[in-house]
């Protein structure tokens, strides 16, 4: 039996009164999208795996994907041109290597996901392929017309539930990892009932997601506040890219969160973009209109809505076959009538919202972190596939490609790790917490959002950033250390990923991508075109950033 005093990164709980239990597994998973799934499902063949989610399966963003899933599956298709459009999408900061894998292994991940249960759309026996922004041949599988990440999260659940293959624990947040000499030996999480689980684990996969709610306009769930990036961090992981939050241009413009995306599919099918005078605004701004690569599209709204003094632009669908549009798109259509809007008869307001977060932790080509024994895919994880601007739809195959990669890096590990640790002291906070009162800790949670969004959106300056660094201060000295609330949590880990954002979009003065600075308007390829490293210093408690050039292999 190993023993070992165990530490959580820091501290976010006190132990005090609080009842423990413990569960022990070979890998635990902490999320339960696209990428978390695959993992868990790929280590249950050989391994005894927990998953755990914060909310329920149907809860993620995988979920609430429209589009589909990218790979080259067509006939006039190629990796190497997948790879072209990908590289071409990230304007100068994709990981080629990464990219290559991407392309190369995902046709065969989708094959695997449809004979899994994971029924795409047909036409006379043959796949049918979606046009999307900056992809140069219709690419996009889908499922449902555009209820993709549901019929792919409810196969890939449907089998990890089955059996008992993968014991599942929903409704549970996890807190904190756990650390043994550095390694990572599991996760200490907090269940619906108040009470709190130490997951002993010989390996962890961190899976959770983004961070769009750290914005007041998002298409991500409640649940996506950068939990996975903000533990990875207090545990000393290395993060990277945490400047570049992708923007889809076309949610709903609606006071709702979270806002209803309207997929880019439907302007791959021919949806036009329209300012206040009914002009189509992007056939001048670039060769491919509205299928533009995003960050284009969403920079020329943001200038279109400035200059009408207006927040928002109009998707027009009208010109579309009607009938054709709510079989393509019931989820859009359906979500539209349920507010009062008809996509077939009316053009519908849209603006964009965040929807993507380039930045999290820095793994290789296998999942691994520059942690023994944690490894992290789909969106909490950054390989470099999307440069400083993903491409659409490639993201679910990302969850997909490196999901399955970091299976079969936990099998290679797992037959040579140490055994699970079986005994744990924990460094948890001895003293009582009263904790924040909740209404407090949501009125911080709009300030921050709405501070976040003025200042660190999808335009930003020097000053803007200075001033959203001064306000985020401002709002921690309102907190005191958090109580045993997943909303307090919540918070902590928020206000964690919007300061490493607004530090990363300060330090690069230039626009690439995403990352649009109005005091460094143009791209600088001598000395940015590299990725910026975070990593906690534990003796300052503060971030310390440096610059990596792009490729490089090492995860420490
Ligand atoms: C969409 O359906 O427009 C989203 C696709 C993506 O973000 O990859």
């Amino acid at each position: 039996m190993v023993r070992a005093s165990v530490t959580t990164a820091t501290p976010l709980v006190s132990r005090s009164g609080v009842e423990l239990r413990y569960s022990s597994y070979d890998v635990l998973v902490i999320g339960g999208g696209i990428a978390g799934l695959t993992a868990a499902v790929g280590a249950a063949n050989r391994w005894h795996v927990g998953l755990i989610t914060k909310g329920a399966l149907d809860e993620t963003t995988t979920f609430l994907a429209q589009g589909g899933i990218a790979a080259a599956l067509g006939e006039y298709d190629s990796p190497q041109l997948h790879l072209q459009d990908t590289l071409e999408a990230g304007a100068g900061l994709c990981d080629e290597e990464a990219v290559r894998v991407l392309v190369e292994e995902g046709p065969a991940r989708v094959e695997e996901l449809e004979k899994l249960g994971a029924k795409f759309d047909r036409r006379e026996g043959k796949l049918i392929l979606g046009a999307e922004g900056a992809h140069s041949v219709p690419r996009v599988v889908h499922a449902g017309g555009d209820a993709t990440g549901s019929v792919v999260a409810s196969a890939l659940a449907e089998v990890c539930l089955s059996g008992g293959r993968v014991e599942v624990h929903e409704h549970e947040f996890v807190i904190d990892l756990l650390l043994d000499g550095g390694r990572c030996v599991g996760a200490v999480s907090l269940d619906a009932e108040g009470v709190l689980t130490v997951s002993l684990a010989r390996a962890v996969v961190l899976a959770c997601g983004g961070a769009g709610q750290v914005f007041v306009h998002t298409t991500n769930p409640l649940v996506a506040t950068g939990d996975g990036q903000a533990m990875a961090y207090r545990a000393g992981a290395v993060l990277r890219d945490l400047e570049f939050m992708q923007f889809h241009p076309t949610a709903l413009y609606a006071d709702e969160n979270p806002t209803l995306l309207i997929t880019e599919a439907l302007r791959g099918e021919g949806a036009y973009l329209l300012d206040q005078s009914g002009e189509r605004f992007m056939v001048e701004a670039h060769p491919r209109a509205e299928l533009a690569p995003r960050d284009v599209v969403v920079r020329h709204m943001k200038r279109v809505m400035e200059r009408d003094r207006t927040d928002h632009v109009w998707l027009d669908a009208r010109h579309l076959d009607c009938a054709y549009l709510k079989e393509r798109f019931p989820t859009v259509h359906r979500g539209l009538q349920a507010r009062g809007f008809d996509l077939c008869s009316q053009p519908i307001p849209v603006a964009p919202a965040s929807h993507y977060y380039i930045g999290g932790v820095v793994t290789d080509l296998w999942g691994s972190t520059n942690i023994p024994g944690l490894y992290a895919c789909g969106e909490t994880a950054s390989t470099g596939i999307h440069g400083a601007n993903r491409l659409a739809s490639n993201s679910l195959l990302e969850g997909l490609v490196f999901g399955d990669r970091t299976v079969r890096e936990l099998n290679r590990y797992l037959a040579v790790s140490d055994p699970a640790v079986r005994k744990v002291r924990l460094a948890l906070a001895d003293e009582p917490r009263p904790g924040n009162d909740l209404t407090v800790v949501a009125d911080i949670r709009s300030r921050l959002r709405s501070l976040m969004s003025e200042f660190c959106g999808i335009v930003r300056s020097g000053s803007g950033l200075e001033e959203a660094e001064t306000g985020l201060s401002e709002l921690e000295a309102g907190l005191i250390p958090p109580g045993l609330s997943v909303a307090e949590m919540e918070l902590f880990n928020l206000l964690t990923v919007a300061r490493l954002m607004v530090r990363a979009a300060l330090l690069r003065k230039e626009s690439r991508g995403v990352h649009l600075r109005e005091d460094f308007p143009e791209p600088d390829d001598q000395g940015w075109r590299v990725h910026l490293l975070a990593q906690l210093d534990p003796e300052s408690g503060e971030p310390v950033f440096r610059q990596e050039p792009r490729g490089a292999r090492k995860v420490g």
